[in-house]
């Protein structure tokens, strides 16, 4: 289906009669405390995620953020976020407020492990100034502005780990909406606004460009420059043992 077409015909009181129809079919799921089966967080997430995350997590359209390989600690956290009302930018509003509602946290559990299983569709390397320059970013700091290097906390290769989530091969325009997002603290996060309101916004595109242009598995973490057939990664710079 057509992302284009399903945000035409998405209206808010389909989405809502959309989740009522889950709620109706699925509620021994949903009960609190019931356990959901694999199987039936697999049927979810296809049936209802997929329409805007992608059946495995690997969203096509940008605004939809990618979840596949995502770590799975945070997309429960996010999901009960969104059922708490405490991650309220807008889109998060009319978007996943709704979607998160009617889940129970076995619910929550069971598709936070589907989507964290799937394979990670990794993103289009390309060799611009501006994924020189977010790379330099990611892996550096801003040591002038006072920004830490983004690879202390999400990982060498942005891949998260128990405590920061994974950032690589995520769309840019969905990275660069939520550092906006930090710096206005319309998504509350001490540590990611103090960074957030260091960084200008320039530097914002150049370090979403670098995150998006991430492949899975990433095999350098220096400079990369993609052959446009087959997107494999070269090395400018060096491995990272890893
Ligand atoms: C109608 C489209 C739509 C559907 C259906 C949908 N989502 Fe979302 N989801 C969004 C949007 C848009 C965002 C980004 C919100 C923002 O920009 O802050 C999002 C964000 C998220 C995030 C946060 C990701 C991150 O990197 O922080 C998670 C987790 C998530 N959704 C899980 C789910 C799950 C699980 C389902 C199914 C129960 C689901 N979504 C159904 C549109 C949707
Ligand atoms: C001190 C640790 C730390 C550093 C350094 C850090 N982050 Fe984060 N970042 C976090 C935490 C914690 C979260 C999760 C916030 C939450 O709970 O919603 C996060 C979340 C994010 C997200 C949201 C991911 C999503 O899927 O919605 C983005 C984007 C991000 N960071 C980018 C960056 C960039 C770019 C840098 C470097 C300029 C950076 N971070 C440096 C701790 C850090």
């Amino acid at each position: 289906m057509q992302i284009v077409n399903l945000k035409a015909h998405l209206s808010r009181s389909l989405l809502c009669a959309s989740l009522a129809a889950l709620a109706l079919t699925c509620t021994p799921a949903l009960a609190a405390g019931a356990y959901t089966p694999p199987s039936r967080a697999r049927q979810l997430a296809i049936g209802y995620c997929g329409v805007c995350h992608g059946v495995n997590g690997n969203s096509k359209n940008p605004m939809f953020p990618r979840l596949a390989g995502q770590k799975a600690w945070y997309i429960e956290q996010q999901l009960k976020e969104f059922r708490n009302h405490t991650r309220r930018d807008p889109y998060a509003v009319s978007y996943m407020w709704g979607m998160a509602n009617g889940l129970s946290n076995s619910t929550i559990d069971a598709l936070a492990k589907y989507f964290s299983r799937q394979k990670p569709a990794g993103g289009t390397s390309h060799a611009t100034a501006e994924v020189a320059e977010g790379n330099q970013i990611f892996h550096h700091g801003i040591p002038s502005q006072g920004v830490p290097a983004c690879a202390a906390c999400h990982g060498p290769d942005a891949l998260g780990n128990a405590n920061f989530p994974r950032l690589a091969g995520q769309h840019a325009q969905y990275i660069r909406k939520q550092l906006a997002s930090f710096r206005s603290d319309m998504r509350d996060v001490a540590i990611m606004h103090a960074i957030c309101t260091t960084l200008h916004v320039k530097q914002d595109r150049a370090v979403a460009d670098y995150l998006a242009s991430l492949s899975q598995p990433p095999l350098v973490t220096g400079v990369t420059v993609a052959d446009n057939a087959g997107g494999a990664v070269v090395s400018m710079t060096h491995h990272h043992g890893r």
